[in-house]
């Protein structure tokens, strides 16, 4: 009798959770995870409510900030950005002789912003970036033979030898483009696609601050205190 029982439940138990794993999801009869059948879509800037009763948000700090959830960061915040390099803002449309002026100064950037007494540990990682976005096209050595363009897929990669540049047009061109390549901007950080200039500089053309020969008023678009010196 009780080995009876236990089968009829187990069965009946089976037949539930059968009937109601399959089938329209619109109307389920049971709803044990409700977020997933009906997510909750949330945005920060909304009021915030609850999604299953009208009942009004009482956190006092949603209260005061009119019921939105997104918050201003507390007083004193520092942003995190240690290089203490300003992120330019690379999305707006230039028209090619914006672009072109733009590159004709950045030749005349020939230092880094970044701090000079890390130069050592900034090229260490600028060549680990360098050999991890460039290289496939520029190969490591530099010489435009990455593996992309020895198998025949892409040509036309300079040889860094070959192009007149500095550390401020690598810069420049890393944020820009330049004809066949795109920006890498979205790849590396402020501080990054200096490290990675420096390093071209540095492993190529023969020093942090070399291969500029148009020195121009754009030097004060960088901070004083880098000296970046060659190597
Ligand atoms: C998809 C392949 C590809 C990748 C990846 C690539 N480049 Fe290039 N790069 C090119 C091509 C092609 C040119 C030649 C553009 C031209 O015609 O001036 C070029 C040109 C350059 C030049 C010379 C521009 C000048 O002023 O004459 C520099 C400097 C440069 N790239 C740096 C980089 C750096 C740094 C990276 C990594 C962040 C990188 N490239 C990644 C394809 C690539």
């Amino acid at each position: 009798m009780k080995q009876n029982i236990f089968k009829i439940t187990a069965a009946l138990v089976v037949t539930t959770v059968l009937l109601n794993s399959c089938g329209p999801k619109d109307n389920p009869p049971l709803v044990y995870f409700p977020d997933m059948y009906f997510p909750v879509a949330y945005d920060p800037l909304m009021k915030a409510e609850d999604a299953y009763s009208d009942h009004e948000n009482e956190i006092p700090a949603f209260v005061k900030n009119g019921g939105a959830t997104g918050m201003i960061p507390v007083n004193g915040t520092v942003m995190q950005n240690r290089d203490g390099v300003a992120e330019s803002n690379s999305s707006a449309a230039m028209t090619p002789d914006q672009y072109n002026t733009g590159y004709d100064e950045s030749k005349g950037v020939t230092a880094s912003p970044l701090n000079a007494a890390k130069q050592a540990k900034d090229l260490e990682r600028g060549k680990i970036l360098y050999d991890r976005t460039c290289a496939a096209c520029h190969g490591t050595a530099g010489d435009g033979q990455g593996p992309i363009v020895q198998s025949g897929a892409y040509t036309g990669v300079p040889k860094y030898a070959d192009r007149q540049i500095s550390v401020g047009s690598v810069h420049y061109v890393i944020m820009n483009g330049r004809n066949a390549m795109g920006s890498y901007a979205g790849q590396l950080n402020a501080g990054d696609r200096w490290r990675v200039s420096m390093y071209v500089m540095n492993a190529f053309k023969g020093g942090v601050s070399a291969g500029s020969a148009v020195a121009s008023a754009a030097n004060t678009a960088v901070t004083t205190d880098s000296t970046a010196t060659k190597k």
